[in-house]
């Protein structure tokens, strides 16, 4: 075990933790933090991304360890009242289905649209594509990117 200060959401953390846990799971088992969703665990999925200073990573092959001093961003710090640009455009399309990939959903979307803020379709797609959907919100998902960048 190893304490460790974390930046989350704007916020200082201190957690006791084996330092090789992943960050998925020092985000929900420690810090309650449980909008960031387990899906694969083999960051095939995308479910459960987070941003790492401004980056999408995927937050259960990231061990805490190797976290340092980057602001760590999930869902609930993306913005006060869930009212970021991407956050406002998946209402307006009413893109989730289940739900379950969503957070990952937003936190890529979002984290192209801060270093892209007009992408191409082309570009829309090859960031979203490795956030998987079950349901299939596909042609959703792209349409509330577009709306967001617009
Ligand atoms: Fe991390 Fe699937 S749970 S990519």
């Amino acid at each position: 075990m190893a304490v460790l200060n974390l930046s989350v959401n704007g916020k200082k953390q201190q957690v006791d933790v084996d330092p090789a846990t992943p960050m998925l799971w020092v985000l929900r088992d420690h810090l309650n933090l449980v909008g960031t969703k387990f899906g694969c665990g083999i960051a095939q999925c995308g479910a459960c991304t987070i941003h790492l200073d401004g980056n999408a990573i995927r937050s259960c092959q990231m061990p805490v360890s190797a976290v340092g001093d980057k602001a760590i961003t999930t869902i609930e710090g993306l913005s006060e009242e869930g009212d970021h640009p991407v956050q406002k455009a998946w209402l307006e399309h009413d893109v989730p289905q289940c739900g379950y990939c969503q957070a990952g959903q937003i936190m890529t979307a979002s984290a192209l649209l801060a270093s892209n803020p007009n992408p191409s379709d082309d570009e829309i797609e090859a960031a979203m594509n490795g956030n998987i959907c079950r349901c299939g919100t596909y042609l959703r998902i792209k349409a509330a990117v577009k709306t967001a960048a617009a």
